[in-house]
């Protein structure tokens, strides 16, 4: 038995091949490197839908369209606001129909870019902004979020931050997808399940902590003595470790460089990208030292704090940032568990009382 279910291999998939010895991540083929240079993340969702859901002939006209048709869901939305933004998200999505054909599956990957900037502005007091078909994934969820047209650097950024997320092996929450596709359900069924689990600070929910920690070092010089504090309290540090990687997770790589490149253009404070460069460069030292015999490094949630903090959403929606990205990756793992038509039901060991015998 094992708690973890770690080294346990639960299925076959032909979607992303997560390499955690020699640190690449593979998507149908094409390695993360190469993805982010040649990819937006509608081509990303073409390449894992392909095969597993009919392909639509303009796939970035047909999700501009299923952007449209989810909007509608906001007008009542008001009594979600406060909720915790994924909270919210996911009572939203909880309306969709429960269906498992390319419709569903196109509103499900549109859902949270709409949903999440709808109800950040009615948090806000703003009104939503409907969704511009014409427009990409990336750019139209900014200027819903903003009000305002985006600049490239921030389109591109975002588009990268989708594309890097968008699919990664049988992480929690895609396996809890494929738990609930492997019962028959439907797509948003699989989704609302998978959501659940990235929800938890274990998995999606990192990067908001992460920049709490940014926050109470305050300051490079203070990046040893707050790290060395912490983990003598016993805290994880949020943004390093990894359950597969053994080394640094790529995403942190492609993510660090689309950071450079917001900072480049003058996106990002140089201040605190120079804090949480000291601040991984103390907790890179401090984690070695610590346990050298488990490789600790930096994880995706660690740039992504700082992307998605410079593109305007607030820590506290960060976790349905990367749900608008790893949606595309739930939908087609669905998709491929409920071909195989096998349930999943694995055993567990009883471990309690042994039956009383009739008086
Ligand atoms: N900070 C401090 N110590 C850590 C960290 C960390 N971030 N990660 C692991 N450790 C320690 C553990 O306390 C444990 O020490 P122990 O043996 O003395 O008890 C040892 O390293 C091994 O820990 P495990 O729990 O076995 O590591 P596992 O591989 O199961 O955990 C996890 C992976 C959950 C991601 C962990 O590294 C963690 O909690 N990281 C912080 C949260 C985070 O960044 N989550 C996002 C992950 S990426 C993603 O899901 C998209």
């Amino acid at each position: 038995m094992k708690s973890g279910l770690e080294d346990v291999v639960a299925a076959e998939t032909v979607l992303s091949d997560v390499d955690g010895k020699n640190g690449r991540l593979i998507v149908r083929g094409v390695s993360l490197d190469d993805l982010v240079m040649t990819s937006r993340f509608e081509d990303v969702v073409a390449l894992l839908f392909d095969g597993f859901l009919p392909s639509p002939p303009d796939l970035r006209a047909a999700l501009g369209a299923a952007r449209v048709a989810t909007f509608g869901q906001l007008a009542d939305a008001g009594a979600l606001v406060d909720l915790p933004p994924v909270e919210g998200v996911r009572a939203l999505l909880a309306r969709l129909a429960d269906g498992d054909d390319l419709p569903t599956a196109l509103e499900l990957v549109a859902a949270p870019a709409v949903f999440t900037a709808g109800l950040l502005r009615l948090k806000a007091g703003l009104a939503p902004i409907a969704p511009d078909p014409e427009l990409s994934q990336a750019a139209d969820t900014l200027r819903m979020l903003c009000g305002s047209t985006p600049s490239a650097e921030q389109v591109s950024a975002l588009d990268r931050y989708l594309v890097t997320v968008a699919d990664h092996g049988l992480n929690a929450s895609t396996f809890a997808a494929r738990v609930v596709a492997s019962t028959q359900a439907g797509l948003t069924s699989s989704v609302l399940a998978a959501l659940s689990a990235l929800k938890g600070p274990l998995h999606g929910g990192a990067p908001g902590p992460v920049l709490d920690m940014l926050d109470g070092v305050g300051r490079p010089d203070n990046a040893d003595a707050w790290i060395s504090a912490a983990l003598a309290d016993g805290e994880r540090l949020m943004g390093f470790g990894h359950r597969v990687y053994r080394v640094r997770d790529p995403r942190a790589d492609a993510l660090k460089g689309a950071v450079r490149m917001l900072a480049a253009s003058g996106a990002i404070d140089p201040e605190r990208l120079a804090l949480a460069e000291a601040v991984e460069a103390a907790a890179l030292k401090q984690l070695r030292q610590r346990k050298p015999d488990r490789a600790l490094d930096t994880n995706v949630e660690f740039y992504t704090a700082l992307l998605l903090e410079a593109l305007g959403f607030p820590r506290e929606a960060f976790t349905c940032v990367f749900a608008m990205g790893r949606v595309a990756g739930w939908v087609a793992h669905a998709r491929e568990q409920a071909e195989t038509g096998r349930l999943i039901r694995p055993m567990s060991v009883y471990v309690g009382p042994a039956a009383r015998e009739a008086a």
